[in-house]
């Protein structure tokens, strides 16, 4: 494993880089991870050699083009183990994902009284867009409350969902605590009664292996940047004979059949969605990222979860340290406080020491407040993080602590 480990950081090279003097800790990978060669060469052969607009042209620069495109769709379906890719759209992001589906789908599905079921640890990505969409509806937000280890109350959610339940929007795994929610068990519970299911996978899809067709929901989104991939870039998946029934979100090139100023006719997903030129580079360079990881992700995740372990029992040891969000399962990420010491301090001190982490609310406000602090420090590991790092962190730590008394 430690060879293993050695070999993918050879394919990262920033991780060769050293912050104010220090070898770079990079633990900042739920906010966004780092690029492998492989997708730095690809967005950089396409620009140099292969920069055609899609479906647009018969010139063979646009058909090959055109070609990659189409194929980096393939990659993402077998990514996700679909059987086909025609549900896969390209969005910016998982943000643009939701906000599609809160717009579209909420637009032609929501009635006044309706109900829309979220967690408390959504992201706000995951929060706001239903805000917007319920307003304009006259639906209802409603949120099932979180446990003190930082687990959905599974018990409290079933009460909440019923008949007025049309859609329930959860992540996948939080970005703040690192909780994997049981997906599959809550998604059968919300088909129960009838309601419409997306998952925010942003915070899963780097981690371990993701079996749409198994996890049973009618959404899934996920961004580029926190799989390896570049910025800008990230794919909404919907069961397609919904996404086909849904309004276009944005209109333009691309997602129509016919235009007339008598009226407007649009193609089916996932065109319908694709208005514009797309960002061709980026779906290039997400097909390299995930074709880089896929097969590495049983590995990355088996080491990921040793410096899970390791991790806590080394930060559990730092006196005044309290780790938030302690779930049964979880991906590498480490939220913690430290008595007399504020969040932002410590990620400073940190960086000094090279040590990249996140600090703040993590854009899960009603989270916070929920648990009853303002923010955490945030430590989270990639499948290129080492045992030595996690050494690093935790010796700097110790020494943080004590100027925290
Ligand atoms: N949502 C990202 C994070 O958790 C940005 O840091």
């Amino acid at each position: 494993m430690v060879s293993d480990v050695a070999s993918f950081r050879r394919d990262f090279p920033i991780l060769g880089r050293s912050v104010h003097g220090r070898p770079l800790t990079y633990l900042d990978n739920a906010a966004t991870s780092q690029k492998p060669q492989a997708v730095i060469d690809a967005i950089s052969h396409y620009y140099s050699f292969a920069n055609a607009n899609v479906h647009r042209g018969v010139h063979l620069l646009s058909e090959e083009a055109t070609v990659a495109f189409e194929q980096a769709r393939e990659v993402v379906a077998r990514f996700l183990g679909l059987p086909e890719s025609r549900g896969c759209v390209f969005v910016r992001g998982a943000t643009e994902a939701i906000n599609l589906v809160a717009e579209s789908w909420g637009r032609a599905h929501l009635n006044s009284g309706d109900e829309i079921l979220l967690t408390a640890l959504e992201h706000h990505a995951n929060i706001v867009p239903w805000q917007i969409i319920a307003e304009k509806k006259g639906a209802k937000i409603v949120v099932a409350p979180v446990t003190a280890r930082g687990e959905v109350d599974l018990e409290a959610y079933q009460k909440l969902l019923s008949s007025k339940t049309r859609l329930v929007a959860f992540a996948h795994v939080s970005n703040a605590l690192g909780t994997i929610n049981p997906v599959v068990k809550m998604t059968q519970l919300a088909k129960a009664v009838g309601a419409t299911v997306l998952i925010d996978g942003c915070q899963s899809a780097a981690h371990f292996a993701v079996d749409l067709p198994a996890l049973g929901c009618d959404f899934y989104c996920f961004s580029g940047h926190k799989t390896f991939g570049p910025t800008g870039i990230g794919v909404l998946w919907g069961r397609p004979e919904l996404l086909d029934q849904m309004p276009p979100y944005q209109s333009g090139g691309d997602m129509i059949r016919k235009v007339d100023f008598a009226g407007t006719t649009f193609r089916e997903a996932p065109e319908r969605f694709e208005a514009g030129t797309p960002d061709i580079a980026g779906v290039i360079g997400l097909a390299a990222a995930l074709n880089y990881f896929q097969p590495r992700r049983e590995l990355a995740h088996a080491h990921e979860q040793k410096l899970l372990q390791v991790a806590t029992e080394k930060l559990k040891t730092i006196p005044g340290l309290r780790i938030i969000g302690e779930a049964s399962q979880k991906v590498s990420v480490i939220s913690f406080l430290i008595e007399g010491g504020h969040p932002h301090d410590i990620g400073t001190l940190l960086d000094a020491d090279g040590i990249a982490i996140r600090t703040g609310h993590h854009c899960c406000m009603p989270l916070m407040k929920h648990l009853g602090i303002s923010g955490t420090a945030r430590a989270s590991f990639a499948f290129y993080n080492t045992l030595e790092e996690v050494d690093r962190l935790a010796a700097s730590l110790q020494r943080i602590q004590k100027m925290m008394v």
